[in-house]
């Protein structure tokens, strides 16, 4: 099997370090690449410094021609970008292929925001001594960008830091996740079929330890980060003088509120929860966790969620009937076992699932859980769903906010009334209602709150982030 390449300034190369990919569902491997050498990173840090001036002054429909160029190509590729995202993350195929078309509409939308990307004009003759006077306010590149992602979507969530970017004229250097390169490094592939300038990108395949030397170097004044809680946190401590944006975790929850109570109300929520708890393994930051079911509809509602779960089908993700694949990893499936094993032992059943195989974990729910257990109070990360009765629908947004995190909720009512309550009451970066809250839509500001990170994604809002307002105050001008 032939290693692949990765990006140094924009140019395919091999380093050091040979390393092979395996697929998460059997072990096989399913490809190579190799280690950027601390010299290719010095070469791609230095190019990307060295380009930030000719980047930034890059006409809009150069960044949009590159942006529609990679969205064209994507969706050229898409079932060979989905069967490489299954084959090294585990996803069903079905979710994969999700992801891509995703993608393709994350570099479209970065295309039309960068020809749209053009600042404002603001009066400033409301005060007599600023008559004739007018500001100019235009957003400028903070500088070039360090990009750092996660395995779970190993493609979406480096287009999220790139596209944005891009659309902006600001360099990046992307360090994929260890367990998946390869899906990056194909849209490296794609990036180098533009005619942005050398250096304007790379993706530098490298273990994790050698993350905190990029993270430090001063050439890189963004970092953003999608990942786990106390790497972010200790990116932040490392860094603090520098722009951070940290995309962390969650343990996003949904409530069934008391006006959701006919038959049809209640499976369609089910059905929606079971599919997003479980989607990906449970492997989303806004995956359903935790569930607060109103107390009168608790008892009508649990068995549907049941036979909800109980319906999905299990098993080799590249098969197109596939709902819920592996985890990552054998280690990570553990780590999941142990948490609903010690939320056992502390008095919690287990209505459905409960038993690891390998690498695999079934979907499971589970009742009577205390709330300061893992399962509920930390991000399981793994296809769990803890259900709990409520008094009141404040009492079910209290329950939400009584955690360490706050990415999005699902509020699953009719009543306006309630739905502005709830995005009024809910510490979190989103509210969705009627609906589960790992509902995301690209181009939507997507991030969260205390433990959930800070700043905001979305293609907009990071464009946002990767820039800085530059006044220009013009005298002697009349509107
Ligand atoms: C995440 O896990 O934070 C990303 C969710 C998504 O893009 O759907």
């Amino acid at each position: 099997m032939e290693s692949r390449a990765f990006f140094v300034a924009g140019r395919p190369v091999h380093g050091e370090s040979e390393s092979t990919v395996h697929h998460p569902y059997d072990g096989r491997m399913i490809g190579r690449t190799s280690q950027a050498t601390p010299e290719q990173v010095e070469v791609a840090v230095a190019a990307a410094a060295e380009v930030a001036a000719e980047a930034a002054a890059l006409p809009a429909h150069v960044r949009a021609a590159a942006l529609d160029h990679v969205s064209r190509r994507l969706a050229e590729r898409a079932e060979e970008t989905a069967q490489l995202i299954t084959a090294e993350n585990g996803k069903p195929i079905k979710w994969a292929r999700v992801e891509v078309d995703r993608a393709v509409s994350t570099f479209r939308w970065a295309a039309e925001e960068a020809r749209r990307f053009t600042g404002q004009l603001q009066r400033l003759d409301t005060d007599p001594t600023a008559t004739g006077r007018i500001a100019l306010v235009r957003r400028v590149p903070r500088g070039p960008v360090l990009g750092i992602t996660p395995f779970n979507f190993p493609l979406n969530l480096v287009a999220h830091k790139v596209a944005p970017a891009l659309a902006v004229g600001t360099p990046i250097i992307v360090k994929p996740a260890p367990a998946t390169p390869l899906t990056a490094l194909l849209l490296g592939e794609i990036l180098a079929e533009t005619a942005l300038p050398d250096g304007m990108f790379s993706v530098l395949p490298l273990p994790n330890e050698r993350a905190a030397a990029l993270v430090a170097d001063p050439r890189l004044p963004v970092v953003s980060f999608t990942g786990s809680g106390p790497v972010g946190a200790a990116i932040r401590r490392a860094v603090p003088d520098k722009h951070v944006t940290l995309e962390l975790g969650g343990n996003a929850a949904a409530i069934i509120c008391e006006d959701w109570n006919t038959d049809e109300d209640l499976t369609y929520a089910a059905h929606r929860i079971a599919t997003f708890a479980n989607y990906q393994a449970g492997q989303s930051c806004i995956a359903v966790q935790r569930v607060y079911v109103h107390e009168w509809t608790y008892d009508a509602f649990l068995p549907r969620l049941v036979a909800a779960v109980q319906e999905l089908r299990t098993g080799d993700p590249t098969d197109d009937h596939t709902d819920v694949g592996p985890l990552i990893s054998e280690e990570a499936a553990t780590r999941v076992e142990a948490w609903v094993d010690e939320a056992v032992t502390a008095g919690a059943t287990i209505d459905v699932g409960g038993r690891r195989d390998g690498a695999n974990y079934p979907p499971t729910v589970l009742t009577g859980v205390r709330a300061d257990a893992r399962v509920s109070a930390d991000e399981v990360f793994g296809p769990v769903l803890v259900v709990a009765r409520v008094e009141h629908d404040q009492a079910a947004f209290a329950a939400v906010n009584h955690s360490a995190y706050g990415l999005q909720a699902g509020v699953f009512t009719h009543r306006v009334d309630v739905a502005f309550a709830a995005h009024r009451t809910l510490e979190v970066g989103g509210v969705i209602v009627g609906d589960v809250p790992a509902y995301r839509a690209d181009q939507m500001p997507y991030g969260g709150v205390k433990g959930s990170g800070v700043g905001r994604e979305g293609v907009r809002s990071a464009m946002d982030d990767y820039t800085e307002p530059r006044v220009l105050v013009l005298t002697g001008v009349q509107l």
